[in-house]
């Protein structure tokens, strides 16, 4: 369970509001959209960031039931947020979906996890087209993060710093992402800045896409 940050314009003596939110809960979704339409009276941004690693298991080894709260999470998650913002986004808007480089790189490992990103990475495109065909078009980006220091990275280095020293050498900037990298980059993709821009790949990765 998470809460999700709303910041309304209109409202100058009410900035934001915070609810609590499962995201693999389609009720949970509604009530969040009823909310702040009641309160507020529009949608126009929707940031998809919750996720979960599920663990590294490689594909011989990774059980259904992990596979499936892999899933649950972060492709059903996504999917049922931009499903109901778009239905709910009447003047237009902007969506990004946090997905991961491994949703367009695999490895050996974390099987559910690069499978769930790939799923949500796909979704964004799909989504992305039939956004742009609305009267009022709705954006819709996924960001690819490098490894970022966050709990999820604090929590896998401490497991298994190994695995997160292989990591960091695979970026040429030699250090992992900070929150605020991503940050900026979504923060960019839905202002007017990024107006002519949907359905990409924002890779924030410290080059490590650029070449093996
Ligand atoms: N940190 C990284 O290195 C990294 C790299 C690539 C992609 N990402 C992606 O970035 C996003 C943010 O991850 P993070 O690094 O901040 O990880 P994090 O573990 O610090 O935060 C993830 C958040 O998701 C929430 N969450 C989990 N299950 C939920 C659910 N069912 N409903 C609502 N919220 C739920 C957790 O409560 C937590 O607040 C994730 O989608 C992750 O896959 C992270």
């Amino acid at each position: 369970v998470s809460i999700i940050y709303l910041s309304p314009v209109a409202n100058l003596f009410l900035k934001f509001r915070f609810q609590k939110l499962n995201v693999a809960d389609e009720d949970n979704w509604q009530q969040v959209f009823k909310t702040v339409m009641n309160q507020f009276g529009h949608v126009d941004i929707l940031v998809n960031s919750a996720g979960i690693t599920g663990g590294s298991a490689d594909v011989e080894h990774e059980t259904l039931d992990d596979w499936g709260k892999v899933f649950d999470v972060n492709a059903k998650g996504s999917f049922l947020g931009v499903k109901h913002a778009m239905a709910n986004m009447k003047n237009g808007g902007a969506i990004v979906n946090v997905v991961s480089m491994a949703g367009a790189y695999a490895e050996p490992v974390a099987v559910a996890y690069s499978a769930s990103k790939g799923a949500e990475r796909m979704m964004t495109k799909s989504a992305a087209l039939y956004g742009a065909q609305k009267e009022k078009p709705i954006r819709v980006n996924a960001v690819l993060p490098a490894a970022t220091n966050t709990g999820m990275v604090k929590e896998i280095t401490a497991l298994q710093p190994e695995v997160m020293q292989k990591q960091m050498e695979k970026i040429p900037l030699k250090k992992f992402a900070e929150p605020e990298d991503m940050a900026n980059m979504i923060a960019f993709l839905v202002s007017d800045d990024a107006k002519f821009i949907t359905g990409g790949d924002f890779m924030v990765d410290g080059g490590q896409s650029a070449g093996f």
